[in-house]
């Protein structure tokens, strides 16, 4: 029978997409760009169903590698998202769809960027349409994770989210080769996130401070851009960090605010603020959400781990570093 498999990594933002210019079509307020991570990644095998059914089968994989049913809330944008690609590539067969992660699912990591990614490859892929290029990059974005569209491509990406380009892809600034920086993740709290994106993106034009950060980013993210194209951790950190604090100053200034940091959020941004200190190559950089990722040459993983995981109110510690982007497997998940 056949079977398509595509394993898609998440990736961590650098300069923030935060607010949407159009909604409908996934186009957000400003260009961001990102670090593809490696091992942080989604898995999704597709096969037409085989027993005569007319309805999408959707299975989870559990870390453990027991398979079941996927959650309702997962389920629905699965098949919202099949539908589009069935719609898209003009037919009509009934699939099976079985997804997993690499990482646990409560460790709080985002994982509709990578889970998106893999699932549009995959289904692309299976019914014929695209399974990579511009077009792949509109589909997946589609699925109204606009991150996903980064996760299609390794290293740096920046998707610039142009609204004169209706495909508006993400695009390769630097491959992963070029600064082998790692990722490691203070889980602070394991749960999803009280406020989703989508609700983030929403607010945040409430921000007085909103129109301002749009007069702000483009130099911003030409100094992360020149930082990285020198492999300058100083030049790097100052302007990543300035973002990262300019987003949750976005997020807790919008109407009604987003508050996504806790008390251990804090206490982590301090840990880096105090290995900067003693000139350690690390930064500190925030989703949507309270877990830290702190950004490293790899030669200080051994030491930020150790003094993060002693950070009181981590959860846990997880160790990425930057990959080469999304693959077709042979191996499937069933
Ligand atoms: C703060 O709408 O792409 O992570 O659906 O959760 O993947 P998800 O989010 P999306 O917004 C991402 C918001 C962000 C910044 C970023 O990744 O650029």
């Amino acid at each position: 029978m056949k079977k398509v498999t595509a394993i898609a990594p998440a990736n961590i933002a650098l300069i923030k997409y935060w607010g949407m210019r159009d909604e409908e079509f996934t186009l957000p307020a400003n260009p961001s760009i990102s670090m593809t991570l490696r091992e942080c990644v989604s898995t999704c095998t597709v096969a037409a169903r085989d027993d005569g059914a007319t309805e999408d089968e959707v299975l989870w994989v559990d870390i453990g590698g027991r398979v079941g049913s996927a959650p309702p809330w997962l389920r629905s944008g699965v098949v919202r998202q099949v539908e589009r690609l069935r719609q898209y590539v003009g037919k009509t067969v009934a699939l099976r769809i079985a997804t997993s992660n690499s990482f646990p699912t409560g460790a709080g990591m985002a994982s509709s960027a990578s889970g998106f990614a893999a699932l549009t490859m995959a289904v692309g892929s299976f019914l014929g349409g695209p399974s990579t290029g511009d077009t792949l990059s509109r589909l997946a974005r589609l699925s109204g994770s606009g991150s996903a569209a980064r996760s299609l491509l390794g290293g740096f990406v920046e998707w610039p989210g142009s609204a004169d380009d209706p495909d508006s892809p993400a695009r390769q600034l630097f491959a992963a080769g070029h600064w082998p920086l790692c990722d490691v993740v203070a889980v602070v709290d394991p749960m999803p996130k009280s406020i989703s994106s989508r609700e983030g993106h929403r607010r945040a034009p409430g921000s007085p401070y909103f129109a301002r950060r749009q007069e702000l980013l483009p130099a911003r993210a030409e100094r992360v851009w020149r930082a990285v194209g020198d492999r300058d951790f100083d030049r790097f950190a100052e302007a990543v960090e300035e973002e990262a604090i300019d987003l949750h100053l976005i997020a807790m200034s919008a109407r009604p605010p987003c508050f996504y940091w806790q008390p251990a959020t804090l206490a982590v941004l301090q840990a880096v603020r105090m290995l900067r200190g003693e000139k350690a190559n690390v930064c500190a950089t925030i989703d949507a959400g309270p877990n830290v990722h702190v950004l490293c040459l790899p030669a200080e993983v051994p030491r930020l781990s150790h003094v993060l995981s002693r950070v009181a109110g981590v959860h846990s510690i997880i160790v990425d570093r930057i990959g080469e982007g999304p693959r077709f497997v042979d191996e499937h998940l069933f």
